[in-house]
Parts: C-alpha cells; sequence; structure tokens
C-alpha cells in the first residue's frame, strides 16, 4: 500500500482473437476506469504456446476448442496497472458466457462485444500470483537478441 492507502497491482488483460478488430471499444472501456496501460503487445500464438498459456484447463473437455480459439488470429496482450487491478479488469470483463454477460451485466465488456463462452473478447487474471506468471508469459523480462520488443510506461 502507497500513502494514500491504494494497492497499486499489474494484471494481464489479453484481447482475444473475437475482438482485436474491436480493441479500441476495450480501451474506450480501460480509460474509463482507474487503471492504466502499462505494456502492450500484439502477437499471433502457436498452438503450443496457447496450449501454455491456458495449461490450467488442460483437463477440460474444451481445452482443445479453446486453444484453437485463442491461436486462430492474433490476440493484444495489455498490462494493466492500478488500484485491485486484478479484480477490477475481471469486473469490467464480466461474466465468462457472453450471452449470460448480456442477461447478468449489460454493460460488461462481455456482454457488449462477446458471442458466447469461446468468443467472448478477452481474459483477465485470476489472482495477483496468476496475473505475474501471465505477464511474464507476454512480457518476458529476460532480454533477447536485437531491440526492446516492448515500450514500457513508468508507473508514476
Ligand atoms: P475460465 O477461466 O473458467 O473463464 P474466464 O475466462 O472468465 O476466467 O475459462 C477460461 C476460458 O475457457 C473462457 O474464457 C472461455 C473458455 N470456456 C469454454 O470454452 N467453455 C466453457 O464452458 C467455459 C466455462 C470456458
Ligand atoms: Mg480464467
Amino acid at each position: 500500500a502507497n500513502k494514500l492507502g491504494s494497492k497499486k497491482e499489474r494484471t494481464l488483460a489479453l484481447i482475444k482473437p473475437d475482438s482485436v478488430t474491436r480493441i479500441g471499444d476495450v480501451l474506450e472501456t480501460i480509460y474509463g476506469s482507474n487503471l492504466i496501460v502499462t505494456k502492450a503487445k500484439m502477437v499471433k500464438l502457436t498452438w503450443s504456446q496457447a496450449a501454455d498459456f491456458y495449461v490450467e484447463h488442460q483437463s477440460k473437455p474444451s481445452f482443445n476448442s479453446l486453444v484453437q480459439f485463442l491461436s486462430s488470429g492474433a490476440v493484444v496482450a495489455l498490462e494493466l496497472m492500478g488500484d485491485e487491478a486484478v479484480s477490477v479488469w475481471r469486473r469490467l470483463l464480466g461474466p465468462t458466457d457472453s450471452a449470460l454477460a448480456r442477461r447478468d451485466d449489460p454493460q460488461c465488456v462481455r456482454a457488449q462485444y462477446g458471442t458466447d463462452a469461446v468468443k467472448n473478447v478477452g481474459h483477465g487474471s485470476d489472482s495477483y500470483m496468476v496475473a505475474a506468471r501471465e505477464l511474464e508469459f507476454f512480457f518476458p523480462s529476460t532480454v533477447g537478441h536485437g531491440p526492446p520488443n516492448t515500450a514500457v510506461l513508468t508507473d508514476s
């Protein structure tokens, strides 16, 4: 906690392939919140990279279709920072199934832009610990060869 008593956190917001062309709408929602974008990257995951990212779901029957979808096109990874970033971003996304989201939380991102339980616009980390792992997946701290591929906004 800082001197104002706030708990600044980081989380991963991943815009899934169904909604990359609507990234502006998602960013508008983020701008309207207390969160700021501190890193951003557009990438296309291989099937194997998507499977690694969703490894916690590997025993579920929907795993293959989930990984297939996540690797079907470009995704945009965002690091969001702000008070309670993990829970704030998940609340902005809303319920997992976009159809249920439209019924239960019509203002949320998934209700507005999602299709169903697979094409549901985005991903949000589950917890502080998971956020650290998922951010490392998309924004590795180990420097490789060549120019840096990440521009970082300082947290001021
Ligand atoms: P989960 O972690 O339960 O949801 P959330 O994205 O809200 O954290 O599930 C991960 C993803 O798996 C979810 O975004 C979409 C997909 N999924 C399915 O394909 N079918 C399902 O029945 C569920 C619950 C999720
Ligand atoms: Mg999840």
